[in-house]
């Protein structure tokens, strides 16, 4: 039977990266046979958020987020990491058995590095708080993006190192690699990746004007409407891509190319993206709504989700220390 997990951090609110790279992936996934564990990473955004109130406030967010977007508590269990704390008994056995050298070679790190945010113990062994986040419900299966595919290949590393000192106690989880987003990863605002940390994002539930100055920041040039262009010169396109039906893309695209005094300006691209994407998530926007006015019932889905998640993880960390004999 396959047992699919995945988390999320809390540490900002979720944007169309989040969610064409991640979210919409995890909820489709629930659909599948088997178990589905999908947890908030509130401990891991730790390593970068350190204001008690906006924790709080994001992980609620978070959670919203999900059961906004169609998460069925029925069919996966959704908690909050911080409260499975066998998680991180269960990191410390791993960092046991890990080299500095494979912690020393996360892409993650580095790059955090580069952007120069401090670098703390706690950043330098995320991967291994991320191994043990699989490792401990005895995941075989896990959804991510790109970026994170290196986090779980080190938690296959660090089930072996410890199965190879201890016998049989982890189980080896398979990626499952985002396949469903036809591009390398959602542009921000400036075309680069978007990004909470670099500041281009755009949250799924923008709406109205706040939305509308967003699109309308989207960075083109100055060529006019008249001008040809070639749409794959055009991220904007990207962004389209996500919310338009391919007749409609390839109409604008079509527009786009012959230019002429038909031709759309970007303002008209930009405008046809801010009501597509307040269409499109018109009505997970209502939901939210609905768990932002119940928030006992969000607790709860919480609450209910732990006790499940919290079983399992005993179950495996009771046989991992076993098998080094701290039982
Ligand atoms: P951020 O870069 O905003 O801090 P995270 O690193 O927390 O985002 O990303 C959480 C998840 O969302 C990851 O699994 C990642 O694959 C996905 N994701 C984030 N940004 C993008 C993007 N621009 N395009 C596709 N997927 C993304
Ligand atoms: N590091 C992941 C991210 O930033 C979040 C995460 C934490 C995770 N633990 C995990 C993802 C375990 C998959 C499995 O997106």
């Amino acid at each position: 039977m396959s047992t699919v997990l995945s988390g999320i951090q809390p540490s900002g609110l979720l944007h169309l990266g989040n969610y064409f790279g991640a979210i919409r992936q995890h909820i489709a996934l629930q659909d599948e046979p088997g178990e589905h564990f999908y947890f908030i990473a509130d401990y891991h955004s730790l390593t970068t958020l350190r204001h008690a109130d906006k924790m709080r406030e994001l992980v609620r967010e978070t959670a919203i987020t999900y059961l906004a977007c169609g998460l069925d508590p029925e069919k996966a269990v959704l908690w909050r990491q911080s409260d499975v704390p066998e998680v991180t008994e269960i990191a410390w056995l791993l960092a046991t058995v890990t080299g500095m050298g494979l912690l020393e070679r996360a892409h993650s790190f580095k790059d955090k590095l580069a952007h120069h945010i401090k670098p703390t113990v706690g950043l330098f062994t995320y991967p291994i708080l991320m191994a043990a986040d699989i490792l401990a419900y005895d995941a075989n299966v896990v959804p991510v993006g790109k970026d994170q595919v290196q986090h779980v290949e080190m938690a296959q590393d660090m089930a072996g190192y410890f199965n190879n000192t201890y016998g049989d106690v982890f189980v080896r989880p398979e990626i499952r690699l985002e396949q469903t987003l036809h591009m390398q990863k959602v542009p921000g605002l400036d075309g680069q990746k978007m990004s909470k940390s670099y500041g281009n994002d755009i949250w799924m539930f923008e709406s109205g004007k706040k939305l509308k100055k967003l699109c309308s920041q989207i960075v083109t040039d100055s060529r006019p409407p008249e001008e040809p262009k070639d749409p794959s010169e055009l991220f904007v396109f990207d962004l389209l891509a996500l919310f338009l039906d391919v007749e409609e893309l390839a109409e604008w695209k079509a527009k786009v190319t012959a230019g002429g005094p038909l031709g759309p300006g970007y303002g008209h691209l930009k405008m046809r993206l801010k009501d597509a994407m307040e269409e499109y998530f018109a009505s997970a926007r209502e939901q939210r709504e609905y768990f932002l006015a119940h928030p006992q019932v969000v607790d709860e889905i919480l609450e209910v989700g732990a006790v499940k998640a919290r079983q399992r993880a005993r179950q495996v960390r009771d046989r991992a220390l076993h098998a080094c004999g701290l039982r």
